[in-house]
């Protein structure tokens, strides 16, 4: 198989509203473990998050808001949100995902200083809301291209902050490492399939820039990924 051009007609089976709900979740609870390995959000906390919230902190400006939009079963959210707390930073986490399915995921696993919404961009733009800082995980890869400039347009109109969209970058050593790395950790989920459907699906850093425009810098924080930054205009 190439890999040398998007495979954008290949699906997920977790975004099948009919896939099997116990392997879903399954999926979605071990999603915390692969993101911990794969995601880099330890650093991208680090070089991009953390600045913001210390500046904030320093100001006196109170608790800071920040969303994550697809928030799935919550791990990136408890990643952060453990993070933050070991650096005496004072955050709300909200999550946001219009998947129920998700949503109940991540809202049985009770992550201190977060709370859950069922919901989308879109819906939390018309109501006005407007966070610290907004991010994403493994979001843009599943969107269609109107979907992915609604989507990115949103995430900019939600905050006055940085904007920070983590995903896989598309190359034939990150399917070959995922198809032997994730077998320990596929029985009883999609992780195998849905992984290697991602990377599929995925960006390479150029192709996302390209898709993005102008408002965005698209970065590669570690090995396999991409970053598209931005800064929020609400
Ligand atoms: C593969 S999951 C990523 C889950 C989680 N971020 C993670 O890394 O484990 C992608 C999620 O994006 C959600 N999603 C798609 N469009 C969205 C939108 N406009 N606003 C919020 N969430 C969206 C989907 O419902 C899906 O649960």
């Amino acid at each position: 198989m190439s890999l040398r051009e998007r495979d954008t007609a290949v699906r997920e089976l977790m975004d099948d509203p009919d896939c099997d709900p116990d392997r879903l979740a399954a999926t979605l609870r071990r999603f915390r473990i692969v993101n911990r390995l794969v995601a880099a959000w330890g650093g991208v906390y680090r070089d991009h998050l953390r600045p913001h919230l210390v500046a904030r902190q320093r100001e006196g400006r109170g608790a800071a808001r920040v969303l994550d939009l697809g928030s799935g079963g919550g791990d990136v959210i408890a990643r952060l949100a453990g993070l933050a707390r070991r650096d005496g930073l004072d955050v709300e986490w909200v999550g946001a995902d219009p998947d129920p399915r998700a949503h109940a995921v991540a809202s049985a696993a009770a992550i201190p200083g977060a709370r859950f919404r069922c919901t989308d961009s879109g819906t939390l733009r018309a109501e006005g809301e407007v966070f610290d800082a907004v991010l994403s995980n493994h979001v843009l890869h599943h969107l269609a291209a109107d979907e992915l400039a609604a989507f990115a347009d949103d995430s900019l109109a939600l905050t006055d902050g940085p904007v920070l969209h983590g995903d896989i970058a598309r190359s034939p050593a990150a399917y070959g490492l995922y198809a032997v790395g994730i077998t320990p950790l596929a029985p009883g989920t999609f992780l195998r399939t849905d992984g290697l459907r991602s990377i599929r699906r995925s960006y390479r850093t150029e192709e996302l820039a390209q898709a993005l425009g102008p408002r965005w810098r698209v970065e590669t924080p570690a090995a396999f990924r991409v970053l598209a930054v931005g800064t929020g205009r609400a």
